[in-house]
């Protein structure tokens, strides 16, 4: 790169985010956040991880975590993430997340931590297993994103409490120990589209939902997908228009308007006369079309092992030769000796 390229692209503003390895991505995964992720990959600086540290505060079978971190950084490339123009790699290949996390606890307060819904629901949920992990779960995000002085953060409506935090902590410590930290901002990005479960449109579309019909999974194979769509619970109108009383059909409008990029009006005035039968195919057949490639790409991927290494150790250089540059400042603003 020349002078002014450099300059160029440090003036595009920082957007970071992660994914949990936890299952391979649905539809809502992939139209409400990896979607907009490759949308804003020219844009912005982009930089995506896997945070394979978080998983750790849910107990699964080490050899299928391990599995699901090489599947989970193989999809963000099938679906689009470009290691040539944006940063992707696994949390736990930069130290420095885990040596921040440990920093961040330390800024952080029992109190305020206990206030975060997520760790009340998670504990709800597994209550054999309520580790110190998921308390300070908060904390070790929060070092996640402050460590690239992260300008924005798409995340969904769970994590932006999350984000909240972030940002009081790193007030707080810009304020005792003199400026040092970016204040992140959330971002939401125009396209990301809130897709609901096709058994039950009131509730949000989930990896873990134990009925196998109302998720898509992007790997799901095109004939799988177009009965899920046949058999999405809608209303008894029969007429395609969005409303709040409609959950059903509007979801499927969502959908089908993530993708085409079509208006929630052109949208009823294409079905007009129509029926639901046909809407639902067309939208089974939008999701296909658009999933085609991803799935192909993606068992490309995972075939050719040496690539995926390879990506992933220059992802783990470039993040901790960012992240290493706030680590250091970090460790002498609290008054860590350093190694000469
Ligand atoms: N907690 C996020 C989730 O489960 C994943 C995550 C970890 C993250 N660190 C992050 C997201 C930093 C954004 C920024 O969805």
């Amino acid at each position: 790169m020349d002078n002014n390229a450099t300059a160029q692209a440090s003036a595009k503003k920082i957007i970071l985010s992660g994914i949990q390895p936890t299952g391979v991505f649905t539809l809502g995964n992939y139209l409400g956040a990896v979607k907009s992720w490759q949308q804003m990959q020219e844009e912005y600086r982009c930089y995506y991880f896997i945070a394979d540290l978080h998983s750790l505060t849910i107990h699964i079978d080490p050899a299928k975590r391990r599995a699901q971190t090489r599947e989970a950084f193989a999809l963000l490339l099938a679906c689009g993430i470009d290691p040539e123009k944006s940063l992707v790699f696994v949390q736990s290949h930069n130290k420095c997340h885990a040596e921040m996390g440990w920093i961040m606890d330390c800024c952080s307060q029992f109190g305020e931590l206990s206030r975060m819904t997520q760790f009340k629901d998670k504990s709800a949920k597994h209550p054999d297993n309520i580790n110190a992990g998921l308390f300070t779960y908060p904390a070790l995000m929060a070092g996640d994103i402050l460590l690239y002085q992260a300008d924005y953060v798409p995340v969904g409506a769970d994590q932006t409490q999350h984000l909240e935090f972030t940002r009081d902590v790193a007030t707080r410590f810009n304020h005792n120990y003199g400026e040092t930290f970016k204040l992140p901002e959330g971002y939401f990005p125009k396209a990301g589209a809130r897709v609901m479960s096709l058994q039950d449109p009131t509730s949000k579309m989930s990896k873990s939902d134990e009925n196998p019909k109302a998720t898509i999974s992007i790997l799901d194979e095109e004939k799988v997908i177009l009965k899920k769509f046949k058999s999405a619970v809608t209303d008894s109108e029969a007429s395609v228009h969005y409303s709040e009383d409609k959950p059903g059909v509007s979801n499927l409008m969502t959908i089908y308007s993530a993708i085409t990029g079509k208006t929630m009006e052109d949208i009823t005035k294409e079905f007009e006369g129509k029926g639901y039968g046909d809407f639902k195919d067309a939208v089974g057949h939008a999701v296909a079309d658009e999933l085609r490639p991803i799935r192909e790409e993606y068992k490309r991927l995972l075939a050719d092992r040496a690539y995926l290494d390879e990506e992933m150790k220059k992802g783990a250089e470039r993040a901790t030769a960012i992240a290493s540059r706030t680590l250091t400042k970090v460790k002498k603003r609290v008054g860590l000796l350093l190694e000469s």
